[in-house]
């Protein structure tokens, strides 16, 4: 009987895997600075040597009324929804790997699965707005 529990746990347990959590700031180092800079000012040396001038990331929320556009940027980052001047611009990060979808409530009550890594991106950008 004891054993018996006792495997049941180990199921349980194994059938519940830690959530990955990556740090944003590492991930826009390693995905997204080349182009926007380790700064996200801009002046990344990927965009730099392709001619192309990649926005600044701390202005999104000064150029949006002060307040962050969070939707807005992780459908840009994810590829989900830009205009189609990006196409040649920047990769859409949503066919790669951004890790598990955790479902977000939002404001309208419904709840969108979101990967991790979009959320850690988005907290990131967030983090480092302009005043
Ligand atoms: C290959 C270069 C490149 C890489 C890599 C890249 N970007 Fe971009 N990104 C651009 C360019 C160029 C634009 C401007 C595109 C346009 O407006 O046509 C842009 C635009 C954006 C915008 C929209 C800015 C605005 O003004 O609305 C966001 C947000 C953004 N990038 C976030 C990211 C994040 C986060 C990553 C990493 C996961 C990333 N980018 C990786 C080149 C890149």
């Amino acid at each position: 009987m004891q054993k018996r529990l006792l495997i049941m746990l180990f199921f349980a347990a194994g059938c519940t895997p830690e959530l990955e959590v990556p740090n944003g700031k590492a991930k826009f180092a390693q995905d997204c600075a080349g182009c926007h800079g380790t700064d996200a000012m801009g002046a990344g040396p990927v965009a730099q040597s392709m001619g192309v001038l990649a926005p600044d990331l701390t202005q999104l929320a000064v150029r949006n009324g002060g307040v962050f556009p969070r939707d807005a940027v992780m459908a840009t980052i994810d590829g989900l929804d830009r205009p189609p001047h990006f196409a040649n611009a920047m990769p859409e990060f949503g066919a790669g790997d951004l890790g598990e979808a955790v479902i977000v409530e939002t404001p309208d009550g419904l709840g969108t699965p979101t990967p991790v890594g979009l959320i850690a991106l988005a907290d990131f950008l967030e983090s480092i707005q302009a005043p």
